[in-house]
């Protein structure tokens, strides 16, 4: 085709995989690979170092258009930093993990945030994570997937993931991220939706490895078709 390069939008609930397909595909294609999430987190962190209440639109407002957020891709995945501060560990705390749905559901943050990844995107060859990529801040990339697993597959995924470091059970597990995807399905701005164009994929009998496969070859066909 004519162009070279494509987007690559992967949306999902929590926990599907998304972010280790996405940056996989993103290797093996030579693209850069972009978690979004990771920008509601660096908000989160700071909103949570300010002791700001996720009820308070107007300081939230101001705090994200305030902030510098910066992503570094690197061999071992993204580095995130925050003013200049390197937060890639302290944004995966679970005091963060447990109020971003909240964070992510002010209309600036979305503003601000959505803007920036469209910039980000702007020259192609990206592969972007998140929750409204293809039915929001990107509606125009190439290939759209919609990573689903069963809850209970994404919560024992995610407690092998973090056994031994944080104190926490695998029922927890399960009811924070039933109650992170309602709160992301439910909200009024950019919700967790899968964008009328975007593939489904049940990943929850398969591996990493199958998935990465499966969309690389359909971005092959989409690069062929462009
Ligand atoms: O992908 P993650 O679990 O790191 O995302 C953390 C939260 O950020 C998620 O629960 C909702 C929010 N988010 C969002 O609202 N929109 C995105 N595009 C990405 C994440």
């Amino acid at each position: 085709g004519d162009s070279d390069r494509i987007n690559i939008a992967i949306d999902g609930p929590a926990g599907a995989g998304k972010s280790t397909v996405a940056r996989k595909v993103a290797e093996q294609l030579g693209y850069i690979y972009i978690d979004t999430g990771a920008m509601y987190r660096a908000v989160t962190l700071s909103a949570l170092r300010a002791s700001i209440e996720p009820q308070d639109s107007r300081a939230l407002a101001a705090l994200a258009t305030s902030l510098d957020i910066e992503l570094l891709p690197g061999d071992k995945g993204q580095t995130v930093l925050l003013n200049g501060e390197d937060v890639t560990d302290s944004i995966r705390s679970r005091e963060v993990t447990l109020i971003v749905s909240l964070i992510a559901a002010n209309e600036t943050v979305r503003e601000v945030l959505g803007a920036m990844q469209r910039k980000l995107a702007a020259k192609k060859g990206v592969v972007m994570d998140g929750r409204d990529i293809g039915s929001h801040v990107l509606p125009n990339a190439e290939l759209k997937v919609f990573l689903t697993a069963t809850v209970e597959e994404r919560a024992s995924r995610r407690f092998k993931e973090i056994s031994g470091k944080q104190d926490v059970t695998l029922e927890q597990l399960a009811q924070e991220i039933a109650d992170r995807d309602r709160l992301d399905e439910q909200r009024e701005i950019a919700p967790l939706i899968c964008a009328s164009d975007a593939l489904v994929m049940d990943s929850t009998a398969m591996t990493i490895e199958e998935v990465v496969e499966a969309i690389v070859k359909l971005s092959r066909t989409k690069l062929a078709e462009a």
